[in-house]
């Protein structure tokens, strides 16, 4: 069976703790799709054709990776595009309890053969966070080695831009 496995989120900005877990999720599935979101709760630093195109040039690398923005319901998403896993990333315990009720409001909007998976978060990289990656960044701090060259570039260029 072909595997069509998604890994979501705003990626505002993608960090190294995602790109982590999509390295390895690239290697267990056949086919792995990152799908960007706009959150409207939350600020963004980067519109989401930028976040698709500093992901994609991240990713070049893997070959069965791809790169897709979407709105609206993720179970929609999902059903449409005929994915069989959703990738989930948890780094510690305060993210169980908040993917536990997702996977489960979301197992009754999947079509039948769609699973959640979770994939731990390498230790080095479970106290990341996009909001902090952009606050500390934006605050002069080093963020170096927590978010991919590409990214970092970006960001030094968004400031240098203000
Ligand atoms: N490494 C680093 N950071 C990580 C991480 C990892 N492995 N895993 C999670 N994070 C961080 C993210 O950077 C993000 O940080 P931020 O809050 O500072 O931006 C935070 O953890 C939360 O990530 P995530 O759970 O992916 O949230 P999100 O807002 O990026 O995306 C969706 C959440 C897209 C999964 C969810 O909002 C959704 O499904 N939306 C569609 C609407 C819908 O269907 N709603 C009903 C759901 S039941």
């Amino acid at each position: 069976m072909h595997i069509k496995a998604l890994y979501t989120g705003s990626f505002d900005p993608l960090t190294n703790g995602h790109l982590n877990i999509i390295e390895r999720a690239a290697k267990l599935y056949d086919e792995l799709t990152i799908g960007i979101i706009v959150n409207p709760s939350k600020k963004s630093m980067f519109s989401l054709e930028e976040r698709k195109e500093m992901i994609g040039e991240t990713l070049k690398h893997l070959d069965n990776v791809k790169v897709d923005c979407f709105s609206g319901l993720l179970a929609d998403y999902v059903n449409e595009n005929k994915f069989n896993v959703v990738v989930r990333g948890l780094r510690a315990a305060m993210d169980f309890e908040y993917e536990i009720q997702m996977a489960h409001m979301n197992a009754r909007l999947f079509d039948e053969q769609v699973e959640t998976v979770f994939l731990m978060t390498d230790p080095k990289y479970s106290f990341i966070s996009s909001s902090m990656m952009k606050e500390v960044h934006t605050l002069g701090g080093s963020i170096e080695g927590l978010v991919p060259e590409v990214i970092l570039n970006k960001m030094n260029g968004s400031i240098m831009g203000e």
